[in-house]
């Protein structure tokens, strides 16, 4: 029987897979840092984590025991990934399961920043919407728009289907040439003609700030930004300037560099729709990754490898 620490309470269905072990869970609602986590963690086999827990070389240096750290995200960039190897210590995260319902969330997000929604509801709410007119509140259409997808992975792919069906051009732009319809090699080039550009790369050292002051001076005027990624892939000061001046038309943004504190310039920003990171967030996508997470921590703990390991290299130690 081994000790498992979840940092938080996960629903009856994930804990199935590691049923007969210790399973110590931290119920407090407050996101635990990494030195709470280091000093829970110390005669652990297992943490399972969520994506705002950090778990740095304090909590490897601490948890002399731990075998696997699982966290309930596709994003595995709140892991120090190089000190998890060091200490031989299998990292899993939960990829597949979030796709299509991350892909509706980044399309309620095209929809909503495109159309204004956030700012015409305000208004209603606030008692300003006094008197119809007809040219008030008006966005721009996403049926027949040229979509720019950034990075071309699962929930990429999930969006451009949806976007077949609102009759929308796609381009993507990826590292590597896909060799696929509408790549494109240069992100600037994507940048410069896309009507709605989504992100869809993870947060590595080459997409922080991907999205800069130059980069979004490059976009169309009239272009929306689609964020549900990462926050640090945007440069926030620059897009609630940009926003500001009008250099861009509008923004929906899921996800920001400090969460859950919001830059002050992207919260005053117009034509913005900011959403609380909910990209992955339904009822049984929500089992579903927790389930995957604990799963991947019972076949560690009995000697397998699992395939969502994102550092398999520690097996061969
Ligand atoms: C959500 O942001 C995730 O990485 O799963």
């Amino acid at each position: 029987m081994a000790r498992i620490l979840l940092t938080s309470p996960l629903p009856d269905e994930a804990l199935e897979p590691i049923a007969g072990h210790d399973v110590l869970t931290v119920q407090s609602r407050a996101t635990l840092g990494p030195l709470e986590i280091a000093e829970a963690a110390t005669d652990v086999d297992a943490i399972v984590c969520q994506l705002l827990n950090r778990i740095d070389a304090t909590v490897f240096a601490a948890a002399s025991r731990l075998a696997v750290v699982a966290t309930v995200s596709v994003g595995f960039d709140n892991i120090d990934l190089e000190s998890a190897t060091r200490a031989g210590v299998a990292v899993c995260n939960t990829p597949g399961v979030l796709d299509e319902t991350t892909a509706d969330l980044a399309f309620a997000l095209i929809l909503a920043a495109s159309r204004l929604l956030s700012d015409s509801e305000r208004d209603l709410r606030t008692g300003g919407w006094t008197d119809w007119q007809f040219d008030r509140y008006l966005g721009r259409d996403v049926h027949g728009a040229m979509l720019g997808l950034v990075g071309y992975g699962r929930i990429a792919r999930a969006v451009a289907r949806r976007a077949e069906g609102f009759s929308m051009h796609v381009l993507h732009h990826a590292r590597r040439p896909t060799g696929l319809t509408g790549y494109v090699a240069e992100l600037d080039d994507l940048l410069r003609v896309a009507d709605v550009v989504s992100l869809h790369v993870p947060l590595t050292p080459d997409t922080h700030r991907l999205v800069d002051a130059r980069r979004l001076a490059l976009m169309r005027p009239t272009a929306v930004l689609v964020n549900t990624a990462r926050g640090p892939v945007i440069d926030e000061e620059a897009l609630g300037a940009a926003l500001e001046s009008g250099q861009l038309f509008a923004a929906g943004i899921d996800v920001f560099e400090d969460e859950p504190a919001i830059h002050p310039r992207l919260l005053a920003a117009p034509r913005t729709v900011l959403l609380p990171h909910v990209g992955s967030a339904s009822f049984a996508t929500r089992v579903a990754m927790a389930r995957l997470a604990t799963s991947a921590v019972a076949e560690v703990l009995a000697g397998r490898r699992p395939l969502n390991t994102v550092n398999p290299e520690v097996f061969d130690k």
